[in-house]
């Protein structure tokens, strides 16, 4: 699809320079987060998979600040020191001087960016001290007992140590931009707001608390977003304090951000701040040479998913595999803000619906206390429990995947793939970074209007349905009807052909450019740019905006327009694998196999 280099010719080299702009501007650029060479989950995958854009766009003008973790260190670290930056060898020797363990290194990932960690356990012995100044800078109490927000304190004054003595020993004055995500990071932020240290901030929220909260709270979030009464809602849940520091963060921050409109509008409301910019979330895209090897990897994937299916129902293999298909759901367990309720209670319709008519087990591990375990009861609840007259059997894996785990021996991505379809009806999901990876995969998926990722989806493709991705309305319907949505979904998607199955995984993988970081890198670029001109009027007050850089999909070719909107667009059903193909499929296979020789398809302009 389009790159920078179709919008604009000279866009791309002028963009990734490897920091030579940057460089002689003597502008540096630090990006903080709890999750840098840390933990899994959205906004680490966000941090992971922007990295190689990035360090193309900025070299060794950009940092990124995390806590140090020392098993995720030692596998994903090469440590080293900066020699090539005196002003940062003499911050870091500063701090270590003071007590402070600070590791500076490469992160091992694809773009190897430039990583200083600190270990939050060293600068505990100064928290008081922290804290007292935090109260007396912002009247901002944080309870003893609440670890994490501790931890933010002393992530967020050693970060504001070091960029300090970083910018003292430069000279001539640089021009720093720090970009820090979520609350976690925002003490960081707004202590660098109290101590006019003039370093030009971002803050970027991937969810807010409230939000969160409330809505996995049960309570109806969007309908009602402008009535919360937010300080007693924060007090009532004990989220006070942090709700303070996240909102402090926002107002103080040059620049304010979050990842989706939906999530712009709940902060809006929430935090009183509307964004300045939106930064969609992007994937580091991985091309295969042969357009048709995520087709075989998906095969391959899926046999080993059976080989655990024989093990995992044995002496109750009563069906055939081969006209099996996966359905799944993965992520936080977060019950309802996930969707996992809606999911179970469509399975239960698509059960009824599929049937014509001494059980394996439903769980892969013992759950302590499964008698109020959400997933499990909801099983009970909908009856879903692998009988021989079930056509929908259901397996409870309670436990992020990879592939040293002995039941399946398979990491997330390879059983992302080896599956057919990703349910996320998510209620609250600021992003939702699990379908568009189904997408770049070429695994269709379902994701909803209350996920950011599925409004993205929706607002960029003219039919997000024929390209397999299927989006729930949960905004302006009730949750019954919700369920009765996605069944019937799963119902029809469970009609689709092998032939027609593999057309549509086909036309999914085409969107990958629209989720590439290397198109949706200019969001974060443009941030930046915001950030110097509305801190440096004087010296940035005239730079050039780049163009957005998205267009709009349009349907396949192939697919004939048609009057309903629901549920026109996924290919035809055949009953029969082996029938020979309806005319349109032809159509779309030879049409396919074109594309495969002669390129991709070309959006038209939005
Ligand atoms: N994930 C994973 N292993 C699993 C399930 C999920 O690594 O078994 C990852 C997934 O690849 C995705 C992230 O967890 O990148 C979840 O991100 P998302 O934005 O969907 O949700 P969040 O947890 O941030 O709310
Ligand atoms: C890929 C492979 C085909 C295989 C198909 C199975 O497309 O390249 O050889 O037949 O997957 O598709 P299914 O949807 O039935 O898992
Ligand atoms: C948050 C959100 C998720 C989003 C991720 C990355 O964790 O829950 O929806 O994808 O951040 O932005």
């Amino acid at each position: 699809v389009r790159t920078l280099k179709d919008l604009d010719p000279d866009l791309e080299d002028l963009f990734y320079d490897g920091g030579l702009r940057a460089s002689k501007r003597n502008q540096w650029f630090f990006e903080v987060a709890w999750e840098v060479a840390n933990k899994v989950g959205g906004i680490h995958t966000v941090i992971r998979t922007k990295a190689a854009v990035t360090v193309d766009e900025l070299g060794d003008q950009y940092y990124m600040i995390g806590p140090y973790v020392e098993q995720f260190v030692r596998m994903e670290v090469e440590v080293c020191e900066p020699t090539h930056n005196d002003a940062m060898m003499k911050a870091l020797q500063h701090m270590r001087q003071h007590g402070m363990k600070v590791v500076f290194g490469r992160w091992l990932i694809e773009g190897t960016p430039n990583v200083i960690l600190f270990d939050i356990g060293s600068g505990a012995c100064k928290l008081n001290e922290w804290k007292n100044e935090l109260w007396e800078s912002s009247h901002l109490g944080i309870p003893w007992e609440d670890k994490e927000s501790n931890d933010a304190v002393v992530f967020g004054y050693l970060t504001v140590w070091f960029l300090s003595k970083f910018k003292e020993n430069m000279s001539p004055e640089p021009c720093i931009v720090a970009h820090f995500h979520e609350w976690i990071s925002g003490v960081g932020l707004f202590t660098c707001h109290t101590r006019r240290l003039g370093i030009s901030t971002i803050f970027t929220t991937h969810a807010t608390l409230l939000g969160r909260y409330l809505s996995a709270g049960s309570c109806d979030l969007y309908n009602n977003l402008h009535t919360f009464s937010l300080d007693k809602e924060a007090g009532n849940r004990g989220i006070y304090h942090r709700y303070c520091i996240e909102r402090a963060a926002a107002h103080c921050a040059d620049v304010f951000t979050t990842v989706s409109e939906i999530t712009g509008l709940e902060a809006e409301h929430l935090l009183k701040r509307k964004a300045d910019l939106i930064l969609p979330n992007g994937l580091n895209v991985q091309k295969f040479a042969a357009l048709h090897e995520f087709q075989n990897k998906h095969a391959l994937a899926k046999e080993k998913i059976n080989d655990f299916i024989r093990g995992h129902f044995y002496g109750h293999y009563d069906f055939d595999l081969d006209k099996t298909l996966y359905f799944f759901i993965a992520g936080r367990y977060e019950f309802s803000n996930k969707g996992a309720d809606v999911f179970i209670e469509a399975l239960a319709r698509l059960n009824y619906m599929l049937k014509r008519c001494n059980l394996p087990p439903i769980c892969t591990h013992n759950v302590l206390n499964d008698d109020v375990d959400p997933v499990l009861c909801a099983f009970r609840r909908c009856q879903l429990f692998n009988s021989h007259q079930d056509r929908v059997k259901v397996i409870f894996h309670p436990e992020f995947l990879n592939s040293t785990n002995p039941l399946f021996g398979l990491d997330y991505e390879e059983f992302v793939r080896g599956c057919h379809l990703g349910v996320f009806p998510s209620y609250y999901e600021p992003w939702g970074y699990t379908p568009a990876e189904c997408t770049v995969m070429g695994i269709p998926s379902v994701t909803t209007n209350l996920s950011g990722f599925g409004c993205f989806m929706q607002q960029h493709i003219q039919d997000p349905q024929s390209y397999g991705i299927y989006i729930i309305d949960r905004h302006f319907k009730s949750v019954e009807d919700s369920v009765q949505q996605l069944a019937q979904c799963m119902f029809d998607f469970s009609h689709l052909s092998r032939r027609q199955r593999i057309i549509q995984r086909n036309r999914t993988e085409r969107l990958s450019d629209l989720l590439d970081w290397k198109n949706l890198g200019i969001y974060y670029h443009k941030a930046r740019n915001m950030a110097l001109q509305r801190t440096h009027p004087e010296l940035y007050g005239n730079s050039s905006e780049y163009p957005d850089g998205i267009n709009k999909m349009p349907k396949p070719q192939s697919e004939p327009t048609s009057p309903s909107a629901s549920r026109s667009s996924s290919p035809p059903p055949s009953l029969d694998d082996d029938e020979p193909d309806s005319e349109e499929e032809k159509q779309e296979l030879s049409k396919i196999e074109t594309e495969t020789t002669s390129g991709r398809a070309t959006p038209v302009n939005h």
